[in-house]
């Protein structure tokens, strides 16, 4: 029976993919040709969404983006077979955009049917668990020190100390909490592996178990990715069937169990101890640090909190070990980062690679320059608290170090682009605007700031008082990045300050005297 892929993402899916799969089904029936449809995850070339597989002795053939009313001439031309069409594209994976990549984490992101425990131990699967129920909890958590993983979530912490923390923290019950709030504007790399290949995460999230101690985990899903929970629910309970969850993990005497819990809508639930907060059922406000909560987390119990990404590089990581993983990157930023392209460009998608590529490279080799085809003017990374980085940063390494210097940062790897019709100064009272709607309230700079910073960003551009108002700008974007619990209020600065550093024009300012 030939065998077609087409995806069940959620980005496929919001572009047709369950008419085209639903099209292939009736007109296939209808000619009597015998198919089996595999919903896969994405390959991550949004561009050529829905785009549909044809599994050849010849290997896979693709075609896209493909549309319900395609597919009769499509099957006219001979697709089963893979013969060409001019949707015709080859075998996606000689294609730049992704032949380039390296990807690791997503392996095997579009080539399996997410929810088939089958094909994912067929496909490498289970072998990071294997491995580390044969190590001590140590020399599991040592791997994930050796390999130079940092947290993907937005603050590049390194998880092996992370993980230390918590396995040397005195307690009976610990938790692992996967922090899959994903709220940053651009991003959906956690969204695409949780529907791509949920059992990554779900293995990733056992070891983390196994090196700590902890017999309990927890998802945090962002309440608006329903399609993630189906395929969350549906792995978990063919983990469970299968002894890869519960009790005696494949007879190694251990315990882990697993539930998904859907957030509770706030951008500030992604922060980590407002996300703790939420988990146990309160409003999501964020708690003082210290304790860490690797020593005081969930319920109060040593608790590892790590992002979706971080969690799914850590099979990789125990079936080929911290050495193989840490070959990739530059400098301190070691292994590879699930970059999301989205905004204003034309290749927009998901490009894992190692550290080290510039962003001009991500941006016109293979982003191809911005959809509109006008001139790229600025590039927000990191989401709604990143930096706005102007052509003149576009050399810039994507490492976390080299962003830093510049004021910027890589957070979650997601990136939106702009061209030459974004005014920055819209953009720089639209991220104070954001700082108000999403305070928790706790403390002041971030509560009152971000209201009394629209109103300043709003006079400079009325022409009102500029300099005097540019100036007090500029000291309320240090009192919040100074005195503010948290990276909400903290960052917000980042944004703003970028925005009048490298667009003074926007704000009616010469640019020397911004
Ligand atoms: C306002 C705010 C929102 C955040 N949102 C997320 C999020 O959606 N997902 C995430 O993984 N981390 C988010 N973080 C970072 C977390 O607080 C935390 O650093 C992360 O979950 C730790 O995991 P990691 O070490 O694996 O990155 C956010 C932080 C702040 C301040
Ligand atoms: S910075 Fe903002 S979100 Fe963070 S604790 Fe303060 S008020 Fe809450």
């Amino acid at each position: 029976m030939t065998r077609l892929f087409i995806s069940r993402d959620s980005t496929a899916l919001s572009l047709g993919a369950e008419q085209v799969a639903y099209a292939f089904t009736q007109h296939t029936a209808d000619r009597g040709q015998s198919v089996e449809i595999v919903r896969n995850g994405s390959r991550g070339l949004f561009w050529l969404e829905p785009l549909v597989e044809v599994e050849t002795p010849q290997g896979r053939v693709a075609y896209g983006p493909v549309q319900e009313e395609d597919v009769a001439a499509l099957l006219d031309a001979g697709l089963l077979e893979g013969k060409p069409h001019p949707l015709y594209l080859g075998n996606i994976e000689e294609q730049p955009y992704f032949k380039n990549q390296n990807r690791l984490t997503f392996a095997r992101v579009g080539i399996t049917d997410p929810v088939s425990l089958g094909d994912y131990l067929a496909n490498d699967g289970y072998k990071g668990l294997k491995n580390a129920l044969a190590l001590q909890p140590a020399e599991i958590v040592k791997h994930v020190t050796d390999s130079g993983l940092r947290g993907r979530g937005g603050a590049a912490f390194p998880t092996g100390i992370k993980w230390n923390t918590v396995l040397n923290a005195p307690g009976e019950q610990k938790y692992i909490v996967c922090n899959a709030d994903e709220g940053d504007s651009g991003t959906f790399s956690d969204r695409m592996i949780m529907e791509g290949d949920p059992f990554v995460l779900i293995e990733g999230m056992t070891i983390a178990g196994i090196a700590v101690g902890a017999t309990q985990g927890y998802i945090y899903l962002r309440v608006e990715y329903p399609h993630a929970k189906i395929a969350l629910n549906q792995a978990i309970e063919a983990a469970y069937k299968n002894g890869y969850l519960g009790e005696n993990i494949q007879g190694s005497g251990k315990t882990f169990h697993l539930e998904v819990r859907s957030g509770a809508g706030a951008y500030v639930c992604g922060e980590e101890t407002s996300l703790l907060e939420s988990l146990e059922g309160k409003r999501g406000l964020v708690r003082f640090k210290p304790p860490l909560p690797a020593i005081v987390g969930l319920f109060g119990k040593p608790t590892i909190v790590n992002n979706v990404i971080s969690l799914a590089s850590v099979p990789i990581i125990l079936d080929k070990g911290g050495e193989f993983y840490k070959n990739y990157g530059m400098g301190r930023s070691r292994g590879t980062l699930p970059l999301q392209l989205a905004g204003n460009i034309k290749h927009p998608g998901l490009f894992e690679a190692a550290f080290g590529m510039t962003l001009r490279e991500l941006l016109y080799d293979y982003g191809g320059g911005s959809a509109s085809g006008r001139p790229i003017r600025a590039v927000q990374v990191g989401g709604p608290l990143g930096a706005y980085m102007p052509e003149s940063q576009f050399d810039t390494p994507l490492d976390y170090e080299a962003f830093a210097a510049i004021g910027a940062v890589l957070g979650h790897g997601g990136l939106v682009v702009h061209d030459d019709t974004t005014n920055l100064a819209d953009m720089a009272r639209y991220a104070m605007e954001f700082c108000v709607e999403e305070s928790c309230g706790k403390c002041t700079p971030c509560r009152i700031g971000s209201t009394r910073g629209v109103e300043i960003i709003d006079r400079i551009v009325a022409d009102v008082d500029k300099a005097k108002n540019t100036e007090l700008l500029r000291d309320l974007c240090d009192t919040m990045l100074c005195g503010s619990l948290c990276a909400m209020g903290g960052m917000t600065p980042y944004p703003v300050l970028s925005a009048l550093n490298h667009f003074p024009e926007d704000f009616g300012l010469h640019p020397t005297k911004a």
